[in-house]
Order: structure tokens, then sequence, then C-alpha cells
């Protein structure tokens, strides 16, 4: 998004949320889908897939790369596999725009190549520290040239022989497992991959859907390569990360009770509802079923008055992209919640530890910022002017705060939503938030 197409939101405050809704695909799922859809042997199809920019720009990649992918509607894809060995050099920069899960991931598929290719990314993503994944790649024998600092753009040696690694993860991140597990794919012998704390598994569990043998145990998993992946049907579940707006507004507009349909509740990724609940929080998790692998319940969420609490670090990893909504729910809390631990915080699409203090203490919330989270002083939140710094949980969160704050709030810098959440306003109004463009009259 250019700086001439900035937009802003004008957001709150509101009365009670109510009625049923439903968030759009998981954004890990749909990028893995169309990956292993991209390298498979056999035609894929993709049902509930995030027709957001992040996950378009991983297709739009692949597409580059010679697959053929259809669209016969927004939440679908049908993606004709090139197999393993099948992807053609693009002869251009392939453009990940804002996603380190698209960027950090193909690099993994990238590294096993017989050509060259040019990852770039937008401002955010040229920032965003990808050493994490180059240092344990070059292990395996892959060459990967970035910028100063291991940043955006990288450049990606084909031709290169892969051989297996057993690496310990220094930091839990499901994005450097699976970079490496995908890479494990190209390389001669085992790629074992272990991680202090155990992250969301999508990566393995759509291996083992696609028929490569991958041994995987909460915290470890281990493939080989030399097998064939296997067009498969995937249906993808919503997004609980999406819904973790909706769950906050619920709980803390006075008179709610919302419904919010078919949400994926993968244990690795609902780290939220246990702290929330921690705090007082009122959330049922009802008909819970499987779709296309993966556990999916309606969540229930009724208003309650939270309190603050000391957020368990081992929670951390399963709720590192629900921190924004989380400060939120802290804000509107009787007294202190305490975040430790979350320092990979500072690394995401902005520095959510700074952006969600600066925004709420410009809102006159008390937070005290810490090099690995922050004390947020529960109190009220008044009307003003925030920055989402381009990254679209903090605008969702800030969107979510509006709601019970004394007046309204501008919230600046909003286009990027559209990355994770296409259709937010319009969902987010007929749950019954204020929120609108501002210029919308
Ligand atoms: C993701 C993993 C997480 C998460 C990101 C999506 C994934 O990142 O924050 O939104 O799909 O694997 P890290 O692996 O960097 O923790």
């Amino acid at each position: 998004m250019s700086a001439a197409e900035r937009q802003d939101w004008l957001a709150g405050p509101a009365a009670a949320l109510r009625g049923s809704l439903r968030v759009p695909g998981d954004k890990s799922v749909s990028h893995r889908a169309v990956m292993l859809g991209a390298l498979a042997d056999g035609v894929t199809t993709i049902s509930g897939f995030l027709d957001g920019e992040d996950t378009r720009a991983t297709a739009r990649i692949l597409q580059q790369l010679g697959v053929r992918i259809e669209v016969p509607s927004a939440g679908e894809r049908v993606v004709h596999g090139a197999g393993l060995h099948g992807l053609r050099d693009a002869g251009r920069p392939l453009d990940c725009g804002n996603a380190g899960t698209g960027m950090r991931l193909l690099v993994g598929v990238l590294a096993g190549q017989a050509f060259d290719t040019t990852l770039v990314g937008d401002a955010s993503l040229s920032k965003r520290p990808m050493r994490r994944v180059i240092e344990p790649l070059a292990a395996m024998g892959a060459r990967i040239d970035a910028e100063d600092g291991g940043l955006p753009p990288l450049r990606i040696r084909g031709g290169r022989v892969l051989h297996g690694i057993d690496y310990a993860l220094p930091v839990a991140s499901a994005q450097v497992k699976s970079a490496l597990l995908l890479a494990g794919l190209y390389a001669q012998g085992q790629t074992v991959v272990r991680e202090p704390h155990p992250t969301r598994d999508y990566t393995e569990r759509m291996l083992a859907a696609f028929g490569w043998p991958i041994d995987f145990a909460p915290g470890v998993a281990r493939l080989s390569g030399g097998h064939r992946l296997h067009a498969t049907a995937v249906e993808v579940p919503s997004d609980f990360s999406s819904a973790a707006f909706f769950v906050v507004a619920a709980s803390v507009v006075p008179g709610s009770q919302l419904r919010i349909e078919a949400v994926g509740v993968n244990p690795r990724r609902i780290g939220l509802l246990h702290a929330l609940r921690l705090m007082g929080a009122d959330i049922r998790e009802e008909g819970l079923r499987e779709q296309g692998g993966e556990p999916v319940a309606d969540l229930i969420v009724r208003h309650a008055p939270l309190h603050g609490i000391e957020v368990p670090p081992a929670l951390v990893p399963d709720m590192i992209d629900e921190f924004p909504a989380l400060f939120v729910a802290a804000a509107c809390a009787r007294g202190a919640t305490v975040i430790s631990g979350a320092a990979e915080l500072r690394v995401k699409e902005s520095d959510r530890i700074a952006t969600m203090a600066q925004g709420l203490q410009a809102l006159g919330v008390a937070v005290e910022e810490t090099a690995d989270g922050a004390v947020i002083h529960g109190g009220a939140i008044r009307a003003g002017s925030v920055d989402s710094h381009g990254d679209h949980r903090i605008a969702m969160s800030f969107a979510v705060a509006a709601q019970v704050a004394e007046g309204e709030i501008r919230i600046g810098d909003v286009g990027n939503v559209a990355t994770s959440f296409p259709g937010f306003v319009s969902l987010a109004t007929g749950a019954g938030l204020s929120l609108r463009a501002a210029g919308d009259g």
C-alpha cells in the first residue's frame, strides 16, 4: 500500500455486541496449503482459503514459479501441483508483501531448487530478522545472502546439495521449524527440528496429509528427503487469531453475547482463551468437532468483569499473535496485568510491545514497557488518536479498545488489515462494533 492510499478508521464507543458471525480462514494453514499443493503431484483443492493479501502474495509467487492456480471463488483455490521438482525460475524478484510466514517458509522451499531466487517484502517485512532461517538453512548446505543485519531482500542460490541436520531452535518459532522441514524435503538424509516450547504444528500435519512420511510430537519433528507429496483436499478452519478480536470485544463491552462459529481451536493457538479465563472471562466452547483434521468449535462469549493477572510465560507461544488483543483486555481489567517472556513481540509486523504501549498511553492507560513484555494497569480509555504502524493486529485491537472508550478514537494506517482479515469492518459493524473508515462521514 502506498502512502497516498493510507487509510484511517474512526471507532467506538459502542453498545452491546450481539449475534453470530464467522471469521475468515486461517492464515497459517492457507499459506501451507497452497505451498504444499504447488509441490505435490496432482490437483489439490482448498476450501476456506484466506483470501487476504498475505496468502494471495504467496499464491502469486507460486504462480510466478510456474504453478497453475485457479480461483473458483474467494475462499477456494485449485492448485495444479508442479511436483517437488517442477517449479521454474520466475526470472524476477518475488514479492512476499507483508507476510513473514510467506517469506520464511518459501525460503525453505526455494533453498532446494535448481535456480536462484530473490525474495522481497514491504517496508515492515524488510525490517524483520531472517538470520533465524538463514543460519540453520546454511548448516543444511543452502546459500542465502541477505542485507546487513540479516534483513530482506534474500538472494537464495539454487543448485545446492542440501543435507539433513538435527537442529534445536533457540526461540520457539513455527516459521523457522517449517522452513527447515520444507528444506528437508529436498535434503539428503534426516532433518530433525527440536523446539524449546511446542509451536503450531500445521506444517507437520499437512505434510502427513499430503502423504510425506513424518514423525512428530509436541516439541520435535523428524522427516527424510526423497519422497513425493500427493495432492489432497484441504479444508481450512476459521482463524483463531481473527476470532480473538471478537472474543476480547464481547468480553469487555457490557451486555455483550456473541457466538463466533466454527473457529479453529488447535491447542497450540488458543493460549488467549486460557489467559482470558484466568482474568475472569466467560467463554464457552460448543460443538467441538473435527474439520479437515483440525479441531473447531463455536465460541460463545459473554461480557464479564476482568481482573489483571500475571500471564503464565508457558502460554506465550500459544498466544503469540494475540498479545495486541490481550493488551486491550488488560487495559479494561481491574488491577495490573504482567506480560513477560514475550520478547518475540518486538520483531512482529511492528514492535508490538512498543506500539501497544504507546497507543494505550496516548489513550490515558498506564503501561510500563519491559524488555520482554509490559505491565498494563487497567483504567479508563480516553478518546484520542493512535497509530497502528501499519500492523494489522494493532489496528484491529485498537478498534476493540475504542468500543469501551469514553469517546471516539482515530486509528491511523489501517490498510494492512486486509493482509489477514479482509472484510473486518463489515463483519465488526454487523456484530455491533462502532467502526468506519475516516472520510466516510
Ligand atoms: C506463524 C508462526 C508465528 C506467528 C505467525 C504465523 C506460522 O510466527 O506469529 O503469525 O504460520 O508459522 P513465529 O514462528 O515467528 O513465532
